[in-house]
């Protein structure tokens, strides 16, 4: 069970907008961090700023050591089998464009397949597409069941002995769902094609088993999950590390360096080239000390509770229409909607005014949008730090939206 006091963790929680105290809903976006992630970078500035891998000073030993630890950290979090499995990266979307440009560019020919689904984040999408155009070769879609996770008997069809490449979010950003990937990845490999998991939305809400799932590569990023920004984790197979090629080049990743050649540290290292983001490492291991702290499990639990609070009273309101399975189990901390007549951007200008922070657009995710059948919804997410008081106050709002919309359509009629 998790205490309400949580939210004392989180200094940020505690600001007003518009003249409310504020309640952060948008954390499929960014979550806030706690001041054990704050202190701990102050921390690092304060009393271990060094650079890494290069000196024998004290300070650089020890900036080297928390950095590594933070690798170590990061594994275990996913239960790889080694730190050496963990590169860091900026951002999933930097992870995704790694596993593209490093590893997909080698391995994919002319008339090749690449699997992923229509309800994908744009940062899975657009890497993809690139190396389909690069190589002549095929971008192929699975579509989703009535439940918003991926429709099983299409992934069937689609994943073939042409596709090279399988590419799935665990969890939508847009729907919610989570999904089967340990199944999808087992179809993958029968058919010899790569594994990759999107874990942009599921590192940060539920346990992750990379050897579970036999991913071949997994991405995600800090900042979801109380982690500072520009801070971002590759994890990839031993084999699939040594195969992949570096995509930057510089110091730090050289084994030996001539003036015509140059050969390379073995992997993580040779991903990492020039000064690496030490402190959001550090940052990202205070996050993770935390997380597990409280427990995955215990956190996949508290979003279920709140989605489910929040998708039964929605329910309750006419002329809401909620995306993907009314049923809240396949919401996991994610819901998206539309009112019926008002625009996304004005509902959530309209919580904003209540001090509801959530989200409208297209949450990068076009073909998904386009796939439903609208241009932009509402979403709001939640994490372990809301409460049943800020659903509460959430549906409160969102009622008072409705009615002042009502009021000014009223209003705006014309009278014969
Ligand atoms: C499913 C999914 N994939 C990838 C990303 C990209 O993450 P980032 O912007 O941190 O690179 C996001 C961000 O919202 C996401 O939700």
């Amino acid at each position: 069970m998790i205490k309400s006091e949580v939210k004392t963790d989180f200094p940020i929680l505690k600001r007003m907008v518009n003249g409310e105290p504020m309640v952060y809903l948008d954390n499929a976006a960014t979550s806030q961090k706690p001041q054990s992630v704050i202190d701990k970078l102050t921390d690092y500035y304060v009393s271990t700023n060094a650079n890494v891998h290069r000196g024998v000073s004290t300070i650089s030993v020890q900036a080297t050591d928390e950095y590594e630890a933070a690798r170590s950290a990061t594994a275990s979090f996913i239960n790889a089998p080694s730190s050496r499995n963990i590169v860091f990266t900026r951002s999933t979307t930097e992870s995704l464009n790694w596993i593209a440009s490093g590893y997909a560019d080698n391995v994919i020919q002319p008339g090749d397949e690449i699997v992923i689904t229509v309800a994908e984040h744009h940062s899975n999408i657009v890497p993809w597409q690139q190396v389909a155009k690069r190589h002549h070769a095929t971008l192929k879609y699975v579509t989703l069941a009535a439940n918003g996770q991926i429709d099983m008997a299409d992934a069937k069809q689609k994943i073939t002995d042409r596709t090279k490449i399988v590419s799935i979010n665990q969890v939508s950003n847009v729907m919610g769902a989570i999904n089967p990937v340990t199944q999808i990845s087992e179809i993958a490999h029968q058919h010899g094609a790569v594994m990759v998991v999107d874990a942009a939305q599921s590192a940060p809400h539920i346990p992750i088993d990379v050897q579970a799932i036999d991913a071949d590569f997994l991405a995600f990023s800090g900042h979801k999950m109380l982690g500072p920004t520009g801070i971002g984790v590759l994890y990839g197979k031993a084999e699939r590390l040594a195969e992949m090629q570096p995509v930057q080049f510089g110091g730090e990743m050289i084994d030996m360096v001539t003036q015509q050649t140059a050969t390379f540290q073995p992997a993580p290292l040779k991903f990492e080239a020039g000064t690496p983001n030490i402190a959001g490492a550090i940052g990202l291991h205070a996050a993770i000390d935390y997380l597990n702290q409280i427990g995955m499990a215990e956190i996949h639990r508290h979003d279920q509770e709140l989605t489910k609070r929040c998708i039964d009273k929605m329910k309750q309101i006419p002329g809401i229409i909620i995306y993907g399975d009314d049923d809240p189990v396949n919401h996991n901390g994610v819901v998206t909607f539309n009112v019926a007549g008002i625009h996304p951007h004005d509902v959530a200008t309209g919580l904003d005014m209540e001090g509801i922070e959530v989200r409208a657009g297209h949450h990068c995710a076009q073909p998904l949008m386009n796939y439903i059948g609208v241009e932009s919804t509402v979403r709001v997410s939640f994490y372990f730090y809301n409460s049943n008081a800020d659903v509460d106050r959430f549906i409160k709002a969102l009622e008072t939206v409705k009615e002042f919309f009502a009021n000014e359509f009223d209003e705006a009629e014309p009278t014969i």
